[in-house]
């Protein structure tokens, strides 16, 4: 049997998650992952490549004769790794840099969006320069809360709704202060706000033929109730009732078709994992945001539930076979609750000794995020720490399981959301 040596790329939840459902697939041969965390250390060699150094990646893909390269972050996508490494004839998951502009540049997303007729909030692109005008398009416009949205990628910092004129101002004022936020902002998206709830739908396609693997429901804000400051997610559940059968048969034909046929019109064929975030409105899903990836904790709670082989998904992507494939998922539920440091996504203290692993039972899995090893002792490294991820047949069991488990795993100044999947149960009962 053929295997494949694998390098992934990236240190999150989300590339523990990757590892641990590459690590299922009798096909994986040698296995390493740049940087990863302690998590991935168990299933492949973990290996201190900076991910914006192409030419050192690649060297150490001739080295040790690596066959695929899975990318788990944005960054080094849409700053063009797919195509470096394709040039070099080196397999790779990931769309190239084009096509991670669906992600990278939000001018570009609603552009193409108003191109191919995929519905989307109604918006006005302007200069950094020309503040005034935007100020000026949104007297006019005399409609709260408006959206402000950086144009370019800004590590979930970049997005404000503001409710009023005054916050208008103040937020241009900080924009242009901010060095690295005005960087994002040479172009600066003005959007109508969308009024319902949010959900993804995660797609993988090779250009050609798209799946749905899942959907998923974030839980973006760091306080209970949906309160507090943007994060990268403070947890997600799947699958989420807001996304019907019905209503993901309108998604498919109003957003994801018109998207993967839409990139392929613009010659720059979408290959990866497409994220797809949406706003249930009164008038049917919109697109709030593309990702060009995995979301992350979402791909903590998705993957768990795929039944195929991760790795021949990912080969038959980066072949175009994946009409040959379908997918399937198992009919449980997933609710993964991410343990942060007191103080993200502020200022927050790193260090401090994880334990517990060993009271936790067969209905959880645990996510390595933001850990390091020090000593022998596993020790918190960053914002959002660890992921639990409990399952169940019904989301109240996924929740009951995840939650139980979050108890087992201790560290000082542990923080964590305790309604995770609350608005889904909402829904259900
Ligand atoms: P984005 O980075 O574009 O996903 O925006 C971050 C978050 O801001 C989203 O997850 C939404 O909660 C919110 N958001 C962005 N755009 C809109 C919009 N047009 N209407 C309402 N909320 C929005
Ligand atoms: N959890 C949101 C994201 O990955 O963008």
């Amino acid at each position: 049997m053929d295997t494949y040596n694998v390098l992934l790329l990236g240190n999150g939840g989300r590339e523990h998650a990757i590892a641990w459902k590459l690590n299922q697939s009798e096909k994986l041969g040698e296995f390493y992952i740049a940087p990863g965390n302690p998590g991935t250390a168990v299933y492949g060699k973990n290996v201190d490549l900076p991910l914006s150094d192409f030419d050192s990646i690649l060297s150490y893909i001739r080295e040790k004769k690596i066959e695929l390269v899975v990318v788990g972050p944005e960054a080094p996508l849409v700053d063009g790794i797919a195509d470096f490494l394709k040039s070099h004839d080196v397999p790779v998951f990931g769309p190239s840099k084009k096509a991670s502009m669906l992600e990278g540049s939000k001018e570009f997303a609603k552009d193409f969006m108003t191109k191919y007729n995929i519905p989307t909030a109604d918006y006005a692109v302007f200069d950094s320069l020309d503040f005034d005008d935007a100020l000026k398009f949104i007297q006019l416009r005399d409609s709260y809360p408006v959206v402000l949205k950086a144009d370019g990628l800004a590590a979930g910092k970049g997005v404000f709704i503001c409710q009023s004129e005054d916050e208008v101002k103040q937020r241009l004022l900080s924009i242009k202060k901010d060095k690295t936020l005005s960087e994002a902002a040479s172009r600066l998206v003005v959007e109508e706000f969308l009024e319902g709830e949010e959900a993804s739908v995660f797609v993988i396609s090779d250009g050609h033929t798209s799946h749905v693997l899942h959907n998923a429901q974030d839980h973006k804000r760091a306080g209970d109730g949906d309160t507090g400051l943007n994060t990268g997610g403070m947890g997600a559940y799947s699958p989420t009732p807001v996304i019907s059968e019905d209503l993901l048969e309108q998604v498919n034909t109003t957003i994801i078709n018109p998207t993967i046929t839409g990139m392929s019109l613009e010659e720059s064929e979408y290959v990866g994992i497409l994220y797809v975030g949406l706003m249930i409105t009164a008038d049917g899903p919109k697109v709030i945001e593309y990702n060009c990836r995995f979301g992350d904790p979402e791909c903590q709670v998705i993957l768990p539930s795929l039944e195929n082989d991760l790795l021949e998904l990912f080969v038959a992507t980066t072949e175009q076979r994946l009409d040959e494939k379908t997918i399937n998922i198992d009919n449980k539920y997933r609710c993964c609750v991410v343990l942060a440091s007191q103080g993200y996504p502020l200022e927050y203290e790193k260090g401090k000794e994880i334990s517990g692993f060993d009271n936790v039972d067969d209905e959880a899995i645990i996510f390595h995020a933001g850990t390091a090893e020090k000593d022998g002792k596993i020790v918190s490294n960053g914002g959002r720490v660890m992921n639990v991820v409990g399952s169940g047949n019904t989301l109240r069991e996924a929740i009951d399981h995840a939650y139980k488990n979050v108890e087992y795993i201790t560290f000082d100044n542990k923080y964590f959301r305790t309604d995770i999947g609350r608005k889904g149960l909402n829904r259900t009962g």
